[in-house]
């Protein structure tokens, strides 16, 4: 299936997307909605000495919601805590070989929710 204004690597990962489920007592969760057309994206990251050793996401929404949430999951694992909150929403769209320009709005989530997610995390530190 090809679809016109779709990278190669969008349809990919919203064929074949990664890290797609839950995971039970995550360390951190993050759960963000898209305002504009209403899609939730949650993310649920495993950390140890600061890094992210595993994650996974769960996407009520498009197509490229999905292959957004795929590949901020593998670009986040593996990735200090520091380093993932760098991670841009632009970052996300650059390695999908970018969106097109009516369907930039749903890579927001990805960042947003892996961001959320990490925010999370230390904020449970804080309270231990
Ligand atoms: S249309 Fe909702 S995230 Fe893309």
């Amino acid at each position: 299936m090809t679809q016109v204004g779709y990278s190669k690597k969008v349809m990919d990962h919203f064929m074949n997307p990664r890290n797609v489920g839950v995971i039970e007592n995550p360390d951190g969760y993050g759960k963000v909605g898209n305002p504009v057309c209403g899609d939730v994206m949650e993310i649920f990251i495993k950390v140890h000495n600061n890094i992210i050793t595993d994650i996974k996401f769960r996407t009520f929404g498009c197509g490229s919601a999905i292959a957004t949430s795929s590949m901020v999951t593998e670009l986040a694992k593996g990735k200090t805590l520091d380093e993932a909150l760098r991670l841009t929403r632009k970052d996300v769209a650059d390695e999908l070989d970018g969106l097109p320009p009516q369907k930039m709005h749903c890579s927001n989530l990805a960042a947003d929710a892996l961001h959320a997610a990490i925010k999370n995390y230390q904020q449970k530190q804080k309270l231990k």
